[in-house]
């Protein structure tokens, strides 16, 4: 059976939903795009796993569409609700929730007042109507903008898609951190990390590769982790005299710790192979249990990059015989680059501490 997917992505990278697509799935359709979404239309149901967004490293969000409306000037609200009725049983409803979103590009970000006004007239429409569910597992219903009078019609299941309206989480800027690539890594843990309250403990201990002026170690010390903040160049603010901060100038592709860490992260600008390969060796040589990385992409086949890094991070871990798992986000707070999450499996963890 034919079906639309709708990628939501940061603007300028619609054609690297398209690559990642290419590199993951044979079966291919056709793509058109605007700036900050993607359409994909196949001829065949996609593969369920196609359809979770935690899969995804360029889209922040991937829908299933139902179809696209033409809203009049006055009456927005009828076409809506005529698009749904045509729909077959079993897509036509109950949602759990409506979200009017719109892409997040200059051209979409004037619509967000009109969607946030349009959303209780919608919702008492709906609610009217049956069609809203106080089931957090229901389907959830997207309606989105292109232009004021223009939407497509999609959904997604919530327990595989993006928790957040546009697939960005709303983050917080501490007043005490001395960067706002803090935000990069607070992010990362929120999105890439699962049960990150439970990996992240008091007492723990850190190493930040490239940390000056601060912003990722502050996220660390923040969690109670003791830190080796290890740049040339200075930290800042607090985070410069912290008593659980240990600022040392060194090489960041030199150090290694005396004693295995419980995480790893690292900022620095490099090479991506560099930083892969640096990755890898730090975790067949047995120093840390968790890594939070950046890869900062070329400007072009950004896709291939990731897959030969991929490779070779996968190469060494299993060559070592580690169990491990990997995953990949372009954040709202990346540009040209990509967060990584690499870390043993709990069972790995376990089979270590046995030794
Ligand atoms: C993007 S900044 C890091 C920002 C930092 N994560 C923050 O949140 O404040 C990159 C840092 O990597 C450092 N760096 C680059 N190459 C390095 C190396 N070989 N060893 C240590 N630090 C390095 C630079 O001095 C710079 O401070």
């Amino acid at each position: 059976m034919s079906s639309t997917l709708l990628f939501y992505c940061r603007p300028g990278f619609e054609n690297d939903v398209r690559q990642e697509w290419s590199g993951r799935y044979s079966e291919d359709g056709r793509w058109e795009s605007g700036d900050g979404y993607a359409l994909l239309h196949l001829q065949q149901t996609p593969p369920p796993e196609a359809l979770d967004a935690a899969n995804w490293i360029f889209a922040r969000q991937v829908l299933s569409v139902l179809g696209q409306v033409k809203l009049g000037e006055r009456d927005r609200l009828s076409p809506i609700l005529a698009l749904l009725d045509t729909l077959p049983a079993g897509q036509r409803g109950p949602w759990s929730a409506a979200w009017l979103e719109h892409p997040d590009s200059d051209a979409g970000k004037p619509l967000s007042g009109f969607c946030r006004r349009f959303t209780p007239i919608l919702e008492k429409a709906l609610g009217e109507r049956g069609l809203l569910l106080d089931n957090a597992k229901a389907p959830r219903l997207h309606l989105f903008f292109t232009a004021l009078d223009q939407a497509w019609i999609a959904t997604t299941d919530p327990r595989h898609a993006s928790p957040w309206p546009l697939g960005v989480p709303r983050v917080r800027m501490p007043s005490e951190a001395p960067s706002r690539s803090t935000l990069k890594l607070a992010e990362a843990f929120m999105t890439l990390v699962p049960d990150a309250d439970d990996r992240l403990k008091p007492g723990m201990v850190g190493v930040d590769l490239g940390a000056a002026p601060g912003g990722w170690t502050y996220q660390l010390v923040a969690r109670g982790l003791k830190v080796f903040a290890i740049d040339n160049g200075p930290m800042k603010g607090n985070m410069a005299i912290h008593p659980h901060v240990k600022h040392l100038r060194e090489d960041g592709f030199r150090f290694r710790p005396q004693h295995p860490v419980d995480w790893l992260v690292c900022d620095m600008v490099e090479q991506p192979v560099r930083i892969a390969k640096l990755i890898a060796d730090w975790f067949v040589q047995g120093q840390t249990r968790h890594a939070v990385f950046n890869l900062k992409l070329p400007m072009k086949k950004r896709w291939l990059e990731i897959e030969r890094c991929f490779g070779l991070i996968e190469g060494a871990l299993d060559e070592a015989g580690l169990r491990y798992t990997l995953c990949a986000k372009q954040l709202y707070h990346d540009r040209e680059e990509i967060t990584c999450y690499l870390a043993l499996t709990r069972s790995e963890q376990a089979r270590r501490r046995r030794r």
